[in-house]
Order: structure tokens, then C-alpha cells, then sequence
């Protein structure tokens, strides 16, 4: 029986900070609307380098911290909805940039989930017992596909990547999982569109490129379908609430993370959270929030936790894995 386990996290962000403040002097908003709402402060944001290349930087950093040969690497994964380019995948530019030649490589897209789709796929690969080794990453460029004359969503979003090494292991890690999709609502958030616009169309399909959000069913979504799922799953799972040391959801907005603390009847204290300096990193923010608190030193790898990570948004999509670390 093979199993798998997290045994590298890393994150990159441009240097570029973007504050609430720089905002106001571009839109009409205000640092206090921002952080009353959402609890954001900054975000990161790109000036030139596209998905593929903050992608690369998390991989380059997971073989550095664990001292891999970039051959060893069996498969990345880079969950994103702001690939550089539909083909080559945003993996398979990862992939040439690292020369981890014998790797299979994809993107996979589930929004804000994609980094928990991403996770619970590579452990599928690794647990198959044909591979050991694989590469998750989650990154995003969102800037490029915001309509920063909207005020409404451009102050919500940044870029960033976040990643973990997963490798085969002899013991459990990967304890419970509740994955989720509902493309019925699929409309109330929405990016990427690209017109049907050949000579030969009827003119009919039209484009819809830019972000576009209904905050309000997203944030009633959020706190209901997903606060369900995640205390299903912990009924589910039989894992005692109080045995999950950290809770890593999605950074969208800090409200989320209190009312979903209520409502699951888990610690706030355990909600870990860091939008106040990323915004909304879409599959980026799990990982980010992984590694950088790992880097705080709060949590540890090997240091026998159990967290719960938990995605949600476009797709709709939602999902939780509880792991050890
Ligand atoms: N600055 C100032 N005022 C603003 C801004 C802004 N940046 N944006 C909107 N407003 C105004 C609106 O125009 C509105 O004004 P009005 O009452 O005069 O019409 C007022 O503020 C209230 O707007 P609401 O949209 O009702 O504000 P709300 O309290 O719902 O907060 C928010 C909006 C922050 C977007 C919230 O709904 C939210 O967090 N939703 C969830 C987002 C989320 O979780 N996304 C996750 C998935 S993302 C993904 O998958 C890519």
C-alpha cells in the first residue's frame, strides 16, 4: 500500500506591493472599506512575470529545500484559472524551466479550489504506486484578468504561487476528503471567456474576458455550502474536532474565516490567515498560507499536525482534505 505526504512547502510573490491606499488613488474606494469588508490591506501584484514563471520559482525552491534532483520529479501538477497560455500548459513551461525531464505535466482548473483538487489528484497518483514524487503548485496571475475599472473586484485580488513536494511515504497522511462541484451556479463567478468569433459564427457568442463576481451569493455560498461540508466531513471522518490544530481555507475575505469558525463551532484562533498582505491569491492562497506558516515556524512538517485545508469559488467549486504534516 503506497501513501503520500508532504514533505517540501514553498511560496513566491512579485516584489510589487499594491496597497489599500494606492487603490483609493486609482478607483473610488478606501483603505477602510477594504479592510472592514475583507480584512485586505495589500495584495502583490505582477509587473512582468507571467503564472508560468512565479510557478517555476516555487519549484526551483521545493528542489533546493529538499536537495532533488530535478530527474527524480515523476509529475506537476500547477493548478490555476490564469494559465500564461492554454497550450503549452503553465505545468509544461514549469516543467522545461526546472529540466524535470521525467515528469508528465498538467494544469488542472477549479478555480479557488484548485489547489485542493490539485492536492487530493497527486495523492491519488502517488497512492497508485507508480510514482513517487510529484510537484503541486498552485499560481495565479489574476491581476491580467481583473477590469481595474471595477471597484468592486479590483480590490480584492493579487498574484502569487505556493507548492508542495509530495512523495511516497509508508505511513498515512492523507486522513479525509470531501470534494465538490456545482456548475448550476456556475455563473455567479465567472473569467476567461473567449467569443466564438470565426467567419463562420453567427455572431452570437460574445466575450466575458474580465473577473466578474456576485459578492453577495459567493459570500452566502461560502459561509452555508462550505461550512456544511467541512463539518460534514468532520462528522464523517470521525477525526475529533479538537485534534485539527489549524484550519487553512481559501484567503477571500477574513468575515468568511469568523463566520465559518461559528458556524463548524471550531476555535477561531486556529483559522490561519494572511489576506491582509496577499489578497485573493485564488489556488495560490492555501499553498501560500502553507508555506509561509511554515516558515513562521507555527506550523511544522513532521511535527505530527493535523490541518484542515479547505477551497472554495469558481465553478462553483468546494473541498476539504484533512491532513497530517
Ligand atoms: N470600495 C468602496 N465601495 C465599494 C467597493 C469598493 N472597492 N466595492 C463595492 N462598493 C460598494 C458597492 O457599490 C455597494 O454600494 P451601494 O450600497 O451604494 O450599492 C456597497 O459597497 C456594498 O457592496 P456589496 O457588494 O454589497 O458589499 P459586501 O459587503 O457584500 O462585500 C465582497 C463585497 C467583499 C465582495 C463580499 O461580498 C465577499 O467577500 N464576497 C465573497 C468573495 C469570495 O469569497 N470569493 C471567493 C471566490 S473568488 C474565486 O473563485 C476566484
Amino acid at each position: 500500500m503506497a501513501f503520500a505526504k508532504i514533505s517540501q512547502v514553498a511560496y513566491y510573490v512579485p516584489s510589487q506591493v499594491v496597497t489599500n491606499d494606492d487603490l483609493s488613488k486609482m478607483m473610488d474606494t478606501s483603505d477602510e472599506w477594504i479592510v472592514s469588508r475583507t480584512g485586505i490591506k495589500a495584495r502583490h501584484i505582477s509587473q512582468s512575470e507571467d503564472t508560468s514563471d512565479l510557478a517555476s520559482q516555487v519549484a526551483v525552491k521545493l528542489l533546493e529545500k529538499a536537495q532533488l534532483d530535478p530527474l527524480d520529479i515523476d509529475f506537476i501538477i500547477v493548478a490555476t484559472i490564469t494559465p500564461d497560455s492554454m497550450m503549452p500548459s503553465t505545468a509544461a513551461r514549469v516543467q522545461a524551466f526546472i529540466k524535470a525531464e521525467n515528469a508528465f505535466s498538467f494544469d488542472l482548473t477549479a478555480a479557488c479550489s484548485g489547489f485542493v483538487f490539485a492536492l487530493s489528484t497527486a495523492e491519488k497518483l502517488i497512492a497508485s504506486g507508480r510514482y513517487q514524487k510529484g510537484l503541486v503548485i498552485g499560481a495565479e496571475v489574476l491581476s491580467k484578468t481583473i477590469d481595474w475599472s471595477d471597484r468592486s473586484t479590483a480590490v480584492l485580488f493579487g498574484d502569487g504561487a505556493g507548492g508542495v513536494l509530495l512523495e511516497k511515504s509508508s505511513s498515512e497522511y492523507f486522513m479525509a476528503e470531501s470534494l465538490h462541484s456545482d456548475g448550476s451556479r456556475g455563473e455567479s463567478l465567472t473569467s476567461g471567456k473567449h467569443a466564438i468569433s470565426s467567419p463562420f459564427s453567427d455572431g452570437k457568442n460574445r466575450d466575458n474576458y474580465f473577473l466578474e463576481m456576485d459578492g453577495r451569493t459567493i459570500f452566502d455560498f461560502a459561509i452555508r455550502d462550505v461550512s456544511q461540508s467541512i463539518s460534514k466531513l468532520i462528522e464523517d471522518s470521525h477525526v475529533a474536532i479538537d485534534s485539527i490544530d489549524y484550519y487553512l481555507l481559501h484567503q477571500a475575505n477574513i468575515r468568511i474565516l469568523d463566520k465559518i469558525a461559528k458556524k463548524i463551532g471550531a476555535d477561531r484562533e486556529k483559522f490561519l490567515a494572511n489576506m491582509m498582505q496577499y489578497g485573493n491569491t485564488s489556488a495560490a492562497s492555501i499553498p501560500i498560507l502553507l508555506a509561509e506558516y511554515v516558515e513562521k515556524g507555527i506550523l511544522k512538517l513532521n511535527g505530527g499536525q493535523t490541518i484542515l485545508m479547505t477551497g472554495f469559488g469558481g465553478g462553483l467549486t468546494w473541498g476539504s482534505l484533512i491532513v497530517k504534516i
